[in-house]
C-alpha cells in the first residue's frame, strides 16, 4: 500500500489555466485541414474553422493557443496574410516539407479560432527574419483602437475593434531556427525588439516572453536573465515570461523511435526522459531566483511533449505520429510536474495540438478522433485556476537499468467551490499498486473519479475511435479522513473529493 498524504490546508501557489496551454503551427497538417478548411468546404465549419474539431477542445476546456510557430514564426511575415485571400502572398514554407504557404489562415483568422475556442491569445513574433518596425506594427495592428495606419488598415479590412493579446513572444529558438544567435546578441535584440511593443491600452495588457534555453543549456537563461531582467524603471525587467523547449525523444534525433511500436524498455526509457522535465525546471528556477527571486517572470515551457518518429507513408516534414497510453503517461506527468512548479511555471503549451506530435485531435478528412493525451488533458482540467495543494506519495522505483522511474506520479489542487482534485498517474506498464490517501484533518462527504487505462501500445484509429477512453472509477472505499483505491497499470485516475463542513 503507497501511502499519500495531502493537506487541504496547505496551498502552495495558484495554477494558471495556462499551464494546459496549446501550440499552433503552420506545420504539416495542423492548421490546414486539422483547424481551417474553410468556409467553402464540405467539412463541416464555421467561418472556415471545423466544427468538430473546435466543439472537442472547447470541451476540453483549451485555455490558451499559441501560434504561428515555432521555426515557422521567424520566417512569417504577418502582412501576407491579412486582406482579400485572393491576393495574398504564396510563401514556401522552407522549415517544413517545402510546400506552398497561401497564408489564408492569417491573423484574422487565428482570432476568429481563438473567439470560437474561447481561449487566451499568444503570439509569437518574427525576430529572426522581421524587423522592429514588422513586429511593432503588428502589435499596432491587433491592439490600437484610435487612429493610426495599422488600425485604419485593420478596419478597412473588416475588423473594426481591436482584440487583445495576452502573450506576445519575441521569436522563437533564436539561438537554432530562429537567427542561430548567441545569448547575449539575442538578449540585447529582445531589449530593442519588446521597447517597441506597445502597450496602446492599460486595461488590455499583454505579457512579454523572451526565447528561453533549448532544454539544458544553463547558461543562456543565465545570459538572458542578466541582460534582460534588470531595468532600474521597470518591476519585471523587460520581460515578463522567459520560455523553456523541452521534447521527449525516446533515443535521439537520427532515430526517435516509433510511436506505437514500443516494447516495455522503450516504455520506461521514454518516462524517464520525460521526468527530466522536473530537473530542467528546478535548475532554470534556480538561475532565474538569482535575478528575480521573487518569482516576478514566468517559466514559459512553450513547447513540450513527445516527438517520434513519423507514420510510415506520411509526409517527413509534417510530423504527424499517433499517439498511445505511452503518450497518455508523458502528458500526465509533465501537467503534474508543472502544477508542482506552479510558482514558477506560468504557462506551458504542447506541441502541437491538431495532427503534428502530441496531438490531442487527429484529423483525417471529414474524420476526427480523440488521443489517450486528448482524454488526459481533459481529465486534468480540473486543476486549471485551482490552488495548489501540499501533496506527497510514497513511491517505489521501477523500470530497468539507468532508465528507472517512480512508479506514481501525483499532484493535487483546492478549485474555487472547494473540490480538491487529485490526479495519479501508473507509470508501471505491468503493475496495478493500491494508494491509501488520507487527507489531514479532514472529513471526507463524497468521492468521484475517472480513469484512463489501456494496454501501453493502445491507440485510436480512425476505425476504432473509442479503444482508449476515460471511464468512471469505483476502484476506491472512503473511509472518514482516508481513500484506499487501486490505480491500474498504465493508469491515469482523477479523484474529485467534497469534504463535509
Ligand atoms: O514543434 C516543432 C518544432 O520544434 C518547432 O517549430 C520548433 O520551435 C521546435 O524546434
Amino acid at each position: 500500500m503507497y501511502k499519500m498524504v495531502i493537506n487541504p490546508e496547505v496551498k502552495k501557489g495558484h495554477i494558471n489555466p495556462e499551464l494546459q496551454g496549446h501550440f499552433s503551427e503552420h506545420l504539416g497538417r495542423c492548421i490546414y485541414e486539422g483547424l481551417y478548411v474553410g468556409e467553402n468546404s464540405d467539412i463541416p465549419n464555421v467561418n472556415g474553422m471545423r466544427k468538430d474539431v473546435v466543439e472537442a477542445l472547447k470541451e476540453m476546456k483549451i485555455p490558451v493557443l499559441r501560434w504561428p510557430g515555432g521555426c515557422f514564426a521567424d520566417e512569417y511575415h504577418w502582412k501576407d496574410g491579412i486582406g482579400p485571400k485572393e491576393k495574398r502572398k504564396k510563401m514556401i514554407n522552407t522549415n517544413w516539407g517545402g510546400v506552398v504557404e497561401d497564408n489564408s489562415f492569417g491573423t484574422h483568422e487565428f482570432m476568429e479560432l481563438c473567439k470560437q475556442l474561447g481561449c487566451k491569445t499568444y503570439i509569437n513574433g518574427n525576430m529572426g527574419s522581421g524587423t522592429v518596425q514588422e513586429m511593432s506594427e503588428w502589435v499596432e495592428y491587433m491592439t490600437f483602437d484610435g487612429v493610426s495606419p495599422m488600425a485604419d488598415m485593420r478596419a478597412e479590412n473588416g475588423h473594426k475593434d481591436s482584440w487583445k493579446i495576452d502573450y506576445f513572444g519575441v521569436g522563437n529558438e533564436n539561438w537554432g531556427c530562429g537567427g542561430n544567435m548567441t545569448p547575449e546578441f539575442y538578449a540585447n535584440m529582445y531589449r530593442r525588439y519588446q521597447t517597441f511593443l506597445r502597450i496602446y491600452n492599460a486595461d488590455k495588457p499583454f505579457a512579454k516572453v523572451a526565447c528561453g534555453p533549448n532544454g539544458d543549456d544553463y547558461e543562456w537563461t543565465d545570459r538572458v536573465m542578466k541582460t534582460c531582467f534588470d531595468s532600474p524603471k521597470k518591476e519585471h525587467g523587460f520581460m515578463d515570461g522567459l520560455s523553456l523547449h523541452y521534447y521527449t525523444i525516446t533515443y535521439d534525433w537520427d532515430n526517435k523511435g516509433s510511436a506505437t511500436g514500443f516494447n516495455k524498455s522503450e516504455w520506461y526509457r521514454t518516462l524517464n526522459k520525460t521526468l527530466f522535465m522536473e530537473e530542467l525546471i528546478e535548475r532554470h528556477t534556480a538561475i532565474m531566483d538569482k535575478y528575480d527571486d521573487e518569482h516576478k517572470v514566468g517559466l514559459i515551457v512553450d513547447e513540450w511533449g513527445i516527438w517520434h518518429e513519423v507514420e510510415e507513408g506520411t509526409n517527413p516534414g509534417f510530423l504527424y505520429q499517433q499517439n498511445t497510453m505511452r503518450d497518455a503517461l508523458v502528458a500526465a506527468i509533465n501537467l503534474n510536474i508543472f502544477n508542482k512548479h506552479c510558482d514558477r511555471v506560468r504557462m506551458a503549451n504542447i506541441a502541437q495540438m491538431v495532427n503534428v506530435l502530441q496531438a490531442v485531435v487527429l484529423t483525417d478528412g471529414d474524420k476526427m478522433i480523440l488521443t489517450p493525451t486528448y482524454h488526459v488533458f481533459k481529465m486534468f482540467n480540473c486543476h486549471q485556476d485551482a490552488e495548489l495543494l501540499d501533496s506527497h506519495i510514497d513511491v517505489t522505483k521501477i523500470g530497468e537499468d539507468e532508465w528507472m522511474v517512480p512508479n506514481l506520479s501525483e499532484s493535487a489542487s483546492v478549485d474555487k467551490d472547494g473540490n480538491i482534485n487529485i490526479t495519479i498517474a501508473n507509470l508501471s506498464c505491468d503493475d496495478a499498486y493500491d494508494v491509501e490517501s488520507v487527507l489531514v484533518d479532514s472529513k471526507i462527504a463524497n468521492v468521484s473519479g475517472e480513469v484512463l487505462t489501456a494496454g501501453m501500445g493502445d491507440y485510436n484509429t480512425f476505425e476504432k475511435a473509442d479503444t482508449v477512453k476515460c471511464v468512471e472509477y469505483s476502484d476506491f472505499t472512503v473511509n472518514n479522513d482516508r481513500i484506499k483505491m487501486t490505480i491500474p497499470a498504465c493508469g491515469v485516475v482523477k479523484l474529485t473529493v467534497k469534504l463535509a463542513p
